[in-house]
């Protein structure tokens, strides 16, 4: 039997900070209604396109786990909000990494778009279509938010990581999984301005408006995470007891504490970073395992449990055995270009672009008040 052990892991955020204080200089809203209703106290704003923040998460997978690009055989990059539509974001970190030999595709599954990513790499590596796989998790969605909305506006964060995945006779990796998806209230997180039904409708791409029924999420998302988990415990023969620890989702820290609660398991068996970088969509389990190693919270065979949600309303749980290996072998010598400024500053800037832009469109959604 051929498993996908998991040799190589790293993050990368980027480093201008939006506080809740930001965030109250525009909006009407506060850090105590931010941090009471979520958990979020900052966020992180790119100053880069996704690819680079991608780039340089699989420069230090790759060292991690002691591997050359070029012996990549596929990149898989699960997101959102990829720099373009076409050409896809993996093929550009394909170009920046030089690692010619591997095939490149983006997955779009919304919030869950890292964790489908590692259930299609696990596959194409357990049926020997490839040995060894890049599995990429990040969004650059600040450019995307609607930034005078404050039901979304304080909800998000930009960043990335990487895991590096190969082919392994010991039984750790992705072991099993449950995908799943309330397609019947796919409307309730819908993103207008997002997509080619938009494109020559007088809609500008990107300029958007968000969709966002956020208790209705709340429990669906509460609901499918539960759901996913009880499922993926059934199929793997365990039970809540026999899970190490749980790197959920970090979109709330309250959808976060109600999973722990209906699926048993403590809150000191639940990794939560979410007050940190808000929801990074595809960005936040990776980035989230990645800093439970960093911190020793993940040892050598541990048993790891995932759940999930995003748009669409699409959820999934996985569970994951870990290898002997807790501490990246290698460092890579690499780092973003330094970034000149604030995150207000960044998210002031496109807060004028899109003003600007809507300014100038002609469909009714768009026109100035
Ligand atoms: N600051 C201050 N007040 C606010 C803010 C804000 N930023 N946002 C909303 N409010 C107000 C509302 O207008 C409302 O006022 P009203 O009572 O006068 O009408 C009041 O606060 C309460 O609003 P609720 O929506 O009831 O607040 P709730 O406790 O449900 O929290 C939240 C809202 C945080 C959005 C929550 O519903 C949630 O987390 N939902 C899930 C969101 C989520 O997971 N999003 C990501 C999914 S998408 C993905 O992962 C890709």
């Amino acid at each position: 039997m051929i498993y996908a052990a998991i040799t190589g892991w790293a993050k990368c955020l980027p480093p201008a900070i939006l506080t809740n204080a930001d965030l109250s200089s525009f909006l009407d809203t506060d850090d105590e209604w931010i941090t009471s209703r979520t958990g979020m106290k900052e966020r992180r704003i790119s100053h880069v396109p996704l690819s680079t923040l991608g780039h340089v998460a699989a420069c230090r997978a790759l060292a991690a786990a002691g591997k050359t690009a070029a012996e990549v055989d596929v990149i898989i990059f699960g997101t959102t909000t990829p720099d373009q539509i076409c050409p896809n974001t993996s093929s550009h970190v394909q170009k920046l990494l030089n690692a010619q030999n591997a095939a490149c595709m983006d997955l779009n599954s919304a919030c869950t778009s890292f964790l489908y990513s590692l259930s299609v790499a696990t596959s194409l590596i357990k049926t020997s279509v490839f040995n060894n796989a890049l599995v990429i998790g990040g969004e650059v969605i600040s450019p995307l938010i609607d930034w005078n909305n404050r039901n979304v506006a304080i909800l998000f964060g930009d960043g990335a990581a990487a895991f590096y995945l190969e082919a392994s006779d010991e039984k750790e990796g992705l072991l099993a999984e449950e995908l799943g998806c309330f397609a019947d209230v796919r409307d309730i997180l819908s993103v207008h301005g997002w997509g080619s039904i938009y494109a020559n409708r007088g809609f500008h791409l990107g300029y958007t408006e968000w969709q966002f029924e956020g208790q209705e999420i709340f429990r669906k998302a509460v609901n499918g995470m539960t759901r996913a988990t009880e499922k993926v415990l059934q199929k793997s023969h365990i039970t809540a007891n026999d899970i190490d620890l749980v790197v959920p989702h970090q979109a709330n820290a309250r959808i976060i504490n109600a999973v722990a609660e209906r699926i048993n398991i403590p809150m000191d068996k639940v990794f939560v970073n979410v007050h940190r970088y808000g929801n990074m969509s595809a960005a936040t389990v990776p980035v989230a395992m990645v800093e439970a190693l960093e911190e020793g919270r993940i040892l050598p065979y541990n048993n790891i449990l995932t759940p999930a949600f995003g748009g669409g309303l699409t959820w999934c749980a996985h569970f994951l055995k870990w290898g002997e290996r807790v501490k990246p072998l290698d460092e890579a010598d690499i780092e973003l270009p330094p970034c000149d400024k604030s995150a207000l500053e960044l998210v002031e800037e496109m807060k004028l672009a899109k003003e600007i832009g809507i300014h100038n469109a002609t469909h009714p959604m768009f026109k100035p008040n």
